[in-house]
């Protein structure tokens, strides 16, 4: 499939988007070891999550579909678009995990295979875990030293100076406790060494080199784990159990909130509004690059949630260009394709520091947002891991979305932007966190004659 783009002449509407990746992975994964049932409401209707959840049945972990998602009523202009259903995950306990029949695919999901390894590093037994696409090729090392410090044994293919899927693993119980400064900030490796850690001899202490997104701490909380945090360092301490905690709202996913709420703010014209978003102050820092480019964003979270939440509005304003700092890429790694096309629309020159996390991506975002955006006309330049824009025109073009979701989603935001038509060649890959993608941003754009999505089969 390809997207064709033609310039908007303005985004409007209000939507509600499907539920959070990142907190669904970890939410199958943790109330599966509960003492009881959780629903978890809505469900995301990523592919991501879909190989999380089936990988979890895999290990014996009762899961089913149920109604009573949040709403899904269609209003005005109001399009609420959250999948209509949860799931209930029916925890088996810190021990009733079962040895799986065959190997657990994970296909391209990189936060499955990671957060799994965690998981089953504490199972004494043997797993196998495949990978398809460009998870094949992505970095494992990082989670395999931390794990194998703590006793459990996984290996993978040598590839590229690192090593990398399908992994083999025996877990073991219990593991040693670990004091472990994380390589790299990564949210992934956090979580897998936090998940191994329920399953030690002793507190693990996990520490950051800069804070990225807290779900997993969140959640193992909100399920009776006793936590702390103290600066950058995190310590648990291994449960007798975890609490079901019976239901589990899910805020919609913020990463996907930011393509329509980066495009409100460029298309002249626009006023949007989204509900629902997760507002955890770890996944929101790239609001607070928008505001600080002049961006007229406006929201407000309901703090007592276990995940905050809240409406986002956003409506267009001329941008100025700013520096991102290397230490604020961790917390606004999954948006930073989106922030590029913003600053080739921002006055003056935009520079990103430290961008290169990027390259280990589902593909090598630096170079794939760098051609696509080259592509369509920006003035966009690279040395190392720094990327300079200078505002310009852009102008359509056929671009590639390197088989990357997020590449995909920033091309088809600054096709909005350009003069002509922009084709973004292979956009399937969207429906890795965001299948809807297109039809939403045809609903809020102006319909087919702005966004269209050709089938080439
Ligand atoms: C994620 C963490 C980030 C992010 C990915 C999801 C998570 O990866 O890019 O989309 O859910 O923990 P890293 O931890 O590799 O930075």
């Amino acid at each position: 499939m390809d997207a064709i783009i033609r310039p908007a002449s303005a985004i409007r509407g209000t939507l509600t988007l499907p539920a959070d990746k990142a907190i669904c992975h970890r939410a199958a994964l943790l109330c599966a070891l509960t003492d009881g049932p959780t629903e978890l409401s809505p469900w995301s209707t990523a592919e991501d999550c879909r190989r999380t959840l089936e990988l979890v049945k895999a290990l014996g972990v009762p899961v089913e579909p149920i109604d009573g998602g949040q709403g899904s009523t269609l209003s005005g202009n109001e399009r609420v678009t959250a999948a209509p259903h949860g799931m209930r995950i029916q925890g088996v306990g810190l021990d009733g995990l079962r040895r799986p029949t065959g190997p657990l695919e994970c296909g391209e999901s990189g936060t499955t295979m990671r957060l799994a390894a965690g998981l089953l590093a504490g199972q004494p037994f043997e797993s196998v875990l495949n990978a398809s696409g460009s998870l094949c090729r992505r970095p494992m090392k990082r989670i395999i030293e931390p794990l194998r410090q703590m006793g459990a044994r996984l290996d993978g293919r040598a590839q590229h100076g690192d090593v990398t899927p399908p992994l083999t693993m025996t877990g073991q119980r219990p593991l040693r406790a670990l004091a472990y400064t994380l390589p790299v900030a990564s949210a992934q490796v956090k979580s897998a060494v936090l998940l191994a850690a329920l399953f030690a001899d002793a507190p693990t202490t996990v520490i950051e080199p800069a804070v990225t997104r807290d779900h997993t701490e969140r959640l193992l909380t909100r399920l009776g784990v006793s936590l702390r945090r103290q600066g950058t360092a995190i310590t648990v301490e291994p449960p007798a159990r975890l609490i079901a905690p019976g239901r589990l709202t899910i805020p919609a996913d913020p990463s996907s909130a930011a393509f329509f709420i980066a495009a409100a703010t460029l298309v002249p014209g626009s006023q949007l509004r989204l509900h629902h978003v997760g507002l955890n102050p770890t996944r929101i820092p790239f609001l607070h690059v928008l505001k600080r480019m002049g961006a007229s964003a406006e929201w407000t979270a309901q703090e007592e949630a276990w995940e905050p939440l809240g409406t986002v509005t956003a409506s267009f304003t001329r941008l100025r260009g700013t520096t991102v700092h290397a230490d604020e890429v961790p917390s606004l790694i999954d948006e930073l394709p989106i922030l590029m096309v913003a600053a080739c629309l921002a006055e003056g020159e935009t520079r990103f520091e430290g961008l290169q996390e990027l390259k280990v991506k589902e593909t090598d975002r630096l170079g794939s947002m760098t051609a696509g955006l080259a592509a369509l006309g920006a003035r966009i330049q690279v040395e190392g891991a720094t990327v300079r824009i200078r505002q310009g025109a852009l102008r359509g073009a056929v671009v590639e979305s390197a088989g990357d979701h997020r590449t995909a989603m920033s091309l088809a935001v600054a096709g909005l932007l350009a003069e002509g038509e922009t084709r973004i060649r292979e956009v399937d890959c969207v429906k890795k966190s965001l299948g809807e993608f297109f039809g939403l941003l045809a609903s809020v754009a102006g319909g087919a004659s702005v966004v269209k999505i050709i089938d080439k089969a």
